[in-house]
C-alpha cells in the first residue's frame, strides 16, 4: 500500500505515453509546437509495462493513458492488451483529444476499453480550430458520437473555459449534457508551463451560475471510489451530467490519490510542483525491482500536501502540460 504522509492512499497513476501531440491549444503548446523528446528518452514498452507491474504490487489498481496525445504513439492498442493482462488492475482508462479516435474505437473496445475521457473546449467549428489551431472539429465530434453509439460509457467531455475564448458556449455544453448522455465536465485553467494570462480565468462557481440561472437546477451526485476530481451534478431529467474541476477555486488536494509517470521515466508526485524522481536511471541501470520499489516510496513520500499555485502564476510549473499529460 502506498499511503503518503497526509494518510492518502494512493492507487492511481496517470502514465504519459509521449509528448507529442497532433494539436496545438493555445493553453497547452506553442504555435510552433514543443522540442521533442527523442526516442531513446521515452520510456520503452516493456519499461512501461515493469514499472506499471511494480506499481501495481503496491496497491495502484486504476491507470489512465495519456499524452500528448497517446493514440500517435505507434504500438499504443498492442500495449493496452498488455496492461490488461496485469491482474490487479481494477480500471484502465485514456485521456484523448479525439482527433484519431474514430480509427480506434473498435480496438479499444476489443482490448477491454469501455471509457473515454476527450478533451474539446469548443463546440464551434471556427472556435476549436482558434483553440487548437487544426480544423479537426468534425473529425472530433463524429468519434464521439460514434463511441457513444458503440456504447462506450462514460464519455467525459472536458472543456478548459476560459473567458472571451469558448464562455459563450457554457450553455451549449450544458444543453449537450441534458440532451445526450455526456458527462460534460468544466476545467478551470491552470498556469501550467504556457502562461494562458489572468484575464482569461474563470472560476468554476460563475459557470454554474451561467448554468443554473439558464437551464434550471441541477443536483448533486455522490461520488464513488473510482472517481477523480470532477464534483459531479446532473440536470433535472438530463441524459448525462456535468462536473466541475476545480484546481484553482477549490482544490481537490486533500483527497488526491495520484502520482504520474511521463513519458521520459519521470515520477511526478504532484501535477502543480515542480518535483520529479527518475525511474529511467535505474531501469536502464538494470536494478531490482526493490530499487523500483523505493522510488515510488519515495516520490509518496515527498508527495506535497497541496499546491500553492494561484490564477496569477505565482509558482509556475515548469513542465508543459503536454510533457505531463494532464
Ligand atoms: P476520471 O478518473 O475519469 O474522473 O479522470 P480525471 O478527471 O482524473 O482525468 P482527466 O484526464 O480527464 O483530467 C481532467 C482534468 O483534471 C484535467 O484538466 C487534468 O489536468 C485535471 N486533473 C486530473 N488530475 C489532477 C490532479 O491531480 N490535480 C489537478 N490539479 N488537476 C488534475
Ligand atoms: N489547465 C487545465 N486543464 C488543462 N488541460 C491541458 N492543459 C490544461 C491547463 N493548463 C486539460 C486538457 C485535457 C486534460 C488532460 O487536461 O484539456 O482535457
Ligand atoms: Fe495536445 Fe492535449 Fe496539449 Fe491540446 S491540451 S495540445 S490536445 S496535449
Amino acid at each position: 500500500m502506498l499511503v503518503d504522509r497526509f494518510n492518502r492512499k494512493i492507487n492511481y497513476l496517470r502514465v504519459s505515453l509521449t509528448d507529442r501531440c497532433n494539436l496545438r491549444c493555445i493553453y497547452c503548446m506553442p504555435a510552433e509546437g514543443e522540442k521533442k523528446l527523442m526516442h531513446k528518452e521515452i520510456l520503452r514498452y516493456e519499461e512501461l509495462l515493469r514499472v506499471i507491474r511494480i506499481a501495481v504490487k503496491l496497491g495502484i489498481d486504476k491507470i489512465r493513458l495519456t499524452g500528448g496525445e497517446p493514440f500517435v504513439r505507434k504500438g499504443f492498442i498492442d500495449f493496452i492488451k498488455m496492461l490488461t493482462s496485469i491482474e490487479g488492475i481494477k480500471d484502465i482508462s485514456i485521456t484523448t483529444n479525439g482527433v484519431l479516435l474514430s480509427e480506434y474505437l473498435d480496438d479499444l473496445w476489443q482490448s477491454g476499453i469501455k471509457r473515454l475521457n476527450i478533451s474539446i473546449d469548443s463546440l464551434n467549428k471556427k472556435t476549436f480550430k482558434e483553440i487548437t489551431r487544426f480544423d479537426y472539429f468534425d473529425q472530433v465530434f463524429a468519434g464521439i458520437e460514434k463511441a457513444k453509439n458503440m456504447g462506450f460509457h462514460p464519455i467525459k467531455i472536458n472543456t478548459v473555459v476560459m473567458k472571451g475564448i469558448n464562455d459563450r458556449e457554457i450553455l451549449d455544453f450544458g444543453r449537450l449534457a441534458i440532451k445526450e448522455p455526456y458527462h460534460i465536465r468544466f476545467i478551470e485553467y491552470m498556469p501550467i508551463g504556457l502562461d494562458l494570462k489572468d484575464p482569461n480565468f474563470i472560476s468554476n462557481s460563475a459557470v454554474k451560475s451561467t448554468l443554473v440561472n439558464n437551464l434550471g437546477s441541477m443536483s448533486p451526485i455522490l461520488q464513488g471510489r473510482y472517481d477523480g476530481p470532477a464534483k459531479r451534478y446532473q440536470f433535472h431529467e438530463g441524459k448525462g451530467e456535468i462536473g466541475f474541476i476545480s484546481a484553482i477555486s477549490n482544490s481537490f488536494c486533500s483527497t488526491c490519490n495520484r502520482l504520474r509517470l511521463t513519458a521520459d521515466g519521470k515520477i511526478l508526485p504532484c501535477l502543480l510542483s515542480n518535483m520529479e524522481v527518475d525511474i529511467r536511471e535505474p531501469l536502464r541501470r538494470g536494478c531490482l525491482d526493490e530499487e523500483l520499489i523505493k522510488v515510488f516510496q519515495h516520490a509518496v513520500r515527498i508527495k506535497p500536501k497541496s499546491h500553492s499555485l494561484n490564477i496569477d502564476g505565482h509558482q509556475m510549473v515548469h513542465r508543459k502540460m503536454c510533457s505531463i499529460g494532464g
